[in-house]
């Protein structure tokens, strides 16, 4: 990688790729001009990020610290990682969700630096020379949202850059994508929030939602600039809303190397939990039987890849995706039930059923997966009728955020007598239940994504397919190790996050050399390719 340097001091010191602060010794003072200055003292990058800490600690609400951050970010990108990655678990929700979400509501108020590409409507017949003006010619790695479907909290417009800087943050921090080949991106094409079409500070394109043939045309024009300009590079869709992140995916997934983190990813981590689950239960995959509360998007997209996981261990799919049910607010969903074209491949041939514990009672699951988002679903009721007909029931109340869990870990441990095996959308601290301690897993996305934007990047893989997310999935549920599962615990750390992700891409990587769909040649040791392209903060990646 060559960075673009600058000769003046003041310009070094003003760029964030090659600023060290505090941290430029005495001979690099003199060499590049900077005596004058800075403080006289030069200082470590240790010292630099412990005085962030303090800083940080003076702050008094998340927003304030994201803001600091985000400053910190656009002035010095080696402290900005290195004080990310000296507690990745803490600075995750300040730097993307819960506390990102607030940033996006607020982009217009808050705005102060630019960072990313925002593609307007308007360059339409233009996108290649805007997206040319990003400085760095060797891009790997764009995520990208239209700003429609925002976390929960919906259409937030250009607002919803927050979102592709954040999650970008991740790649780095969670898995050591290096940060100069990385790209957010945000394609506006209008707004339907109203609030914000109305907000005189509002920065976006005051319009109504493109739709239709103008919406397919602008995406397609970026697609192709992008291959023109970056063709070694891999595009991740982010909170889409589902009338466009589903065909989206299925145009472009079996011509570029692209994936959806929200349908893809989601699903991938679901199944993490049941292949960890499996290691406390001592069952095989292919004798489970799943019942979904929710029929939506999150619900199909994970009972497919359960599907296809199955298949891979010897199910015909038509058999796996039988034992994938979906139970919405209309019941059981049957080949009788009032279906659309997603939810048809799960509906079974059985007499409707619009009472869940009879669901239960009538299918016997070995789990049930609650993504409905309402909160309380999985009452005393619904949790002992699964009790009843397993030793080890799986009990995933996954919708988010925390107030819209199906069911508490202490519900679910209590009237399981201490026998689920539980995981949710949200975090839960850690319990005493019965006098057994509990740590309730959280099936979070970061466990799946950078670590495979890892592996795509460290092997140019060619394509991005629904086998490298199972494969993610085992490796993610390999990493748990016996201490956690004693307790319950059936994700791994957070706190040991980055080398969770090295052993994930590794492994995802070994599978796109094993599949052909590397664009470079296969090294003698994966895992090794892997760790040596991996990002580490410090000075000496720069001049
Ligand atoms: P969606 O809106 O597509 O689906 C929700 C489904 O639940 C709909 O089919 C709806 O009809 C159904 N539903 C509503 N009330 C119901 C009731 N009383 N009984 C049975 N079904 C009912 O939403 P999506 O995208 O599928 O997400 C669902 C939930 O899952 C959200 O809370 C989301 O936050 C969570 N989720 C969690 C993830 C994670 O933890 N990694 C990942 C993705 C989603």
């Amino acid at each position: 990688m060559t960075l673009n340097i600058p000769t003046a001091g003041y310009a070094v010191l003003r760029n964030p790729q090659t600023n060290k602060g505090t941290a430029f010794n005495e001979e690099e003072r003199r060499k590049l001009g900077l005596e004058g200055l800075l403080p006289p003292v030069p200082t470590s990058l240790d010292h630099q990020i412990a005085r962030i800490h303090a800083q940080l600690s003076t702050l008094d609400n998340d927003l304030l610290k994201y803001l600091f951050l985000s400053d910190l970010q656009a002035r010095n990108e080696t402290l900005y990682y290195a004080v990310l990655m000296s507690d990745p678990a803490g600075f995750m929700p300040l730097v993307y969700t819960p506390t990102v979400g607030e940033a996006c509501q607020k982009f217009d108020h808050i705005f102060h630096s630019a960072r990313g590409i925002y593609l307007p409507i308007s360059a339409k017949g233009h996108v290649k020379r805007l997206l040319n003006n990003w400085p760095e010619k060797d891009v790997r790695f764009l995520v990208v949202t239209d700003g429609e479907r925002i976390l929960g909290l919906g259409d937030l417009g250009v607002g919803g850059m927050g979102i592709p800087i954040g999650k970008l943050a991740l790649y780095t921090a969670c898995a050591g994508v290096p940060p100069e080949l990385c790209l957010p991106v945000t394609i506006d094409v209008g707004t339907n929030n109203t609030a914000l079409l109305e907000d005189p500070l509002y920065l976006g394109v005051r319009q109504p939602r493109a739709r239709g043939e103008p919406y397919d045309a602008f995406i397609d024009e970026f697609v192709e600039a992008v291959r023109e300009l970056f063709p070694r590079s891999c595009i991740q869709w982010e909170d889409f809303a589902n009338i466009n992140a589903v065909p989206i995916l299925a145009k472009y997934r079996d011509r570029i190397c692209t994936f959806n983190d929200d349908i893809q990813g989601t699903a991938s981590v679901a199944l993490a939990g049941i292949y960890a689950a499996l290691r406390i239960s001592g069952q095989k995959l292919t004798d489970q039987r799943f019942l979904f509360l929710g029929a939506g998007s999150a619900a199909t997209g994970i009972a497919e890849l359960i599907s296809q996981a199955m298949a891979m261990e010897g199910l015909s799919l038509k058999e796996a995706r039988g034992r994938n049910s979906l139970f919405d607010i209309t019941g059981l969903l049957t080949s009788s039930s009032k279906l659309m074209d997603f939810q048809r491949p799960f509906a079974i041939e059985h007499q409707p059923i619009g009472d869940f514990v009879q669901a239960i009672k009538a299918l016997r699951p070995t789990g049930i997966i609650g993504v409905s988002t309402v909160p309380k679903l999985f009452d005393q009721k619904v949790i002992e009728a699964i009790s009843e007909i397993n030793e080890r029931p799986i009990i995933f109340p996954y919708s988010n955020p925390t107030s819209r869990s199906e069911c508490t870990p202490e519900e679910a441990y209590s009237w399981s007598k201490g026998r689920a095996i539980f995981a949710s959308g949200s975090p839960f601290p850690p319990l005493i239940v019965g006098g057994k301690r509990f740590v309730p897993g959280q099936g979070n996305n970061v466990y799946i994504f950078p670590a495979m934007g890892m592996a795509i990047y460290a092997t140019e893989a060619r394509r991005v397919t629904d086998e490298m997310f199972i494969v993610a999935a085992k490796a993610v549920a390999e990493q748990v190790d016996q201490d956690s599962l004693d307790v319950g615990l059936i994700y791994p750390q957070q706190s040991k996050i980055l080398a969770s992700s090295l052993h994930v891409a590794a492994r995802i990587a070994e599978h796109i050399f094993d599949r052909e769909l590397a664009g470079v040649r296969r090294p003698d040791d994966v895992a090794g390719l892997i760790s040596k392209k991996a990002y580490v903060p410090s000075y000496d990646r720069s001049p």
